[in-house]
């Protein structure tokens, strides 16, 4: 007997995070856009800003991509010649932008319960290497566990912590979302995530210096050219969408945790386990070992073999041969759409 009628309203093939029942109102926002003449740079980058805000109390900045926000905070913290910790166990990405930004990358090995950056290897390669900033990436939608102990680590140091939020839309633990124990957080909607834009990213940060400099960064470093970024501009377009899933991402993400918790959890005992109060945004459902259906693991091989490059992190190889992900993608259909 099936626990509930979850299973109809989850989808195990890919559906991208869109409500149908927004179709009608992301459509009157385009035809506002094309009539008001002002395809970018206007009101709803403001908007999308503006809400995405509200929700985690930090200032944000709207740009094209994950990697235009990453390389304005990498940029603002001048990362030239320095070195930067990051986990192997991540997307290209993550030390892609340390690499662009002109900085060092320094591996950092990972829990075998979260996939997150450890805290034991964190503080062991920053005593070792003296780090000017360091990555942490919430991998699979949660909070990585150790994050407290890791921010704190990094304000008593003065190493800058940038946290890769590309998994974690809608997580929550503390009464805080990811990008609030760092300086900054970093976050993707493209097209695969929890809620989506087809592309685009967002800078979150409590200093409001750094976000006056990465609205210059995106903007060829316009008006005052005192960052050099390129062009790292959102549309109004894509703005208007992210305005209609903000509203609707603390839904999309309680319809996956239901899912989970209700149908998944129970036949996958041998999961990634939260810790009291964590609320994960359930970008992927992680279980240990293999398991069918699935949609593969995160990541199939770590950054570090990627770039062909030689470091000990046992932890990191040990999750990428033991876990796997059951699907879980939001595929409401409602009758209003
Ligand atoms: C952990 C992580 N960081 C960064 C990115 C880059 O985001 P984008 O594809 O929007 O550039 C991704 C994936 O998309 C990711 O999974």
């Amino acid at each position: 007997m099936r626990p509930s009628g979850l299973e109809e309203k989850l989808s195990s093939a890919f559906r991208v995070g869109f409500d149908r029942r927004d179709t009608q109102r992301l459509l009157a926002f385009w035809e506002k856009i094309l009539a008001s003449e002002r395809w970018t740079e206007g009101p709803f980058t403001e908007q999308f800003e503006s809400a995405w805000q509200a929700l985690h109390g930090l200032r944000s900045v709207a740009t094209a991509s994950w990697a235009g926000a990453a390389l304005a905070a990498l940029n603002y913290i001048d990362v030239r010649g320095e070195t930067v910790l990051c986990p192997s166990n991540t997307f290209m990405a993550t030390p892609l932008s340390v690499a662009y930004a002109g900085g060092k990358v320094e591996w950092v090995d990972c829990n075998r319960n979260d996939l997150c950056l450890s805290y034991e290897d964190f503080v062991r390669k920053a005593e070792a290497s003296r780090p000017k900033a360091a990555w942490v990436v919430h991998i699979g939608g949660h909070i990585a566990f150790e994050i407290e102990k890791i921010a704190d680590y990094c304000r008593e140091r003065r190493i800058w912590l940038l946290e890769d939020c590309a998994h974690a839309h809608g997580a929550q633990w503390r009464g805080k979302r990811p990008g609030a124990w760092g300086d900054a957080g970093i976050y993707s909607f493209y097209a695969t995530k929890t809620i989506s834009t087809g592309e685009g990213g967002m800078l979150v940060t409590r200093h409001g210096a750094m976000a006056e400099s990465a609205k210059g960064f995106r903007n060829y470093g316009k008006p005052a050219h005192a960052a050099p970024g390129l062009n790292f501009r959102m549309s109004e377009f894509t703005a208007a969408l992210g305005v209609v899933q903000t509203q609707r991402l603390d839904e999309i993400a309680a319809g996956k945790r239901a899912y989970a918790e209700e149908v998944l959890d129970p036949q996958h005992p041998n999961r990634v386990l939260f810790p009291e109060g964590m609320i994960s945004g359930y970008y992927k459902y992680i279980v240990f070992g293999k398991v069918e259906p699935s949609t593969g693991r995160v990541y199939d091989k770590p950054c570090h073999r990627i770039m062909g490059q030689a470091a000990d992190l046992p932890n990191t190889d040990w999750v990428t041969a033991n876990h796997s992900c059951v699907p879980i993608y939001y595929g409401k259909d409602h009758p209003a759409a």
